[in-house]
């Protein structure tokens, strides 16, 4: 026991003498064995910075960013949050209408050209990786919701959608979305809802 004790005095003065204390300063730079990312290339918050012109480390947000908890106040305008109107919820006199809304101001055939090619891109950007391509209902991720759920299918939009669905029907599923299909009023402007759904008229066209 004694000579544990002798040991363990000695090797504690060996380990203070190599290393020395805690806060000890050194001319040389320590070795670190872990340097666990101790030393980046960073700004910490609300500091200097030579990186950017007007010197602060701290940035504003990009323009037209929506803080995740926005309330109406804040989204912005082309998102149409609790506006009233045709052109903003699809109803006419209380009920869903039908036919392009005029703030479309669709004059020319181009206008409507660009419209139709706009409804094209964010359709296949938003839509068919459940509805397919073509609106058949046959997009990737319908297939797996097949193999996953089998309560959930993703129908066509082009048999039986024309007859029970006027234009403003499908701007609102599109709006605020039904059953296990999410809402899209936060993340596509009420201008590209109503270009998706005369796209969606078009398709519906193409497969008589
Ligand atoms: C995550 C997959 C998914 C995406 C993405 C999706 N949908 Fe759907 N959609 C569904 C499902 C599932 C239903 C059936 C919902 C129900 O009746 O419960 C549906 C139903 C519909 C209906 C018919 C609703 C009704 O009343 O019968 C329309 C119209 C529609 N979707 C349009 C769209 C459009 C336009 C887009 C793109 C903006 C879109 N969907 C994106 C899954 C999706």
């Amino acid at each position: 026991m004694k000579y544990f004790f002798l040991t363990l005095i000695a090797l504690a003065i060996l380990v203070v003498g190599l290393f020395g204390f805690r806060g000890d300063k050194f001319s040389s730079a320590p070795i670190e064995v872990f340097p666990d990312m101790d030393h980046q290339d960073k700004v910490k918050a609300q500091t200097a910075s030579t990186f950017f012109a007007d010197g602060m480390g701290s940035r504003r947000p990009v323009l037209g960013t929506v803080p995740k908890n926005a309330d109406s106040g804040v989204m912005p305008l082309e998102f149409g949050v609790g506006r009233a109107g045709y052109y903003f919820d699809g109803k006419l006199d209380g009920s869903f209408g039908n036919g392009m809304p005029k703030e479309l101001a669709l004059k020319e055939e181009s206008d409507s050209i660009g419209l139709l090619a706009r409804g094209k891109d964010m359709f296949n950007v938003h839509c068919a990786i459940c509805h397919g391509e073509s609106g058949d209902g046959k997009g990737v991720v319908a297939a797996y919701f097949a193999k996953a759920d089998p309560i959930i299918t993703v129908p066509s939009l082009l048999t039986a959608l024309p007859a029970t669905h006027p234009d403003g029907l499908v701007y609102d599923v599109i709006t605020n979305g039904k059953g296990s299909m999410g809402a899209y009023k936060h993340n596509i402007p009420v201008r590209d809802r109503w270009a998706i759904v005369a796209y969606l008229r078009a398709l519906q066209a193409s497969a008589k």
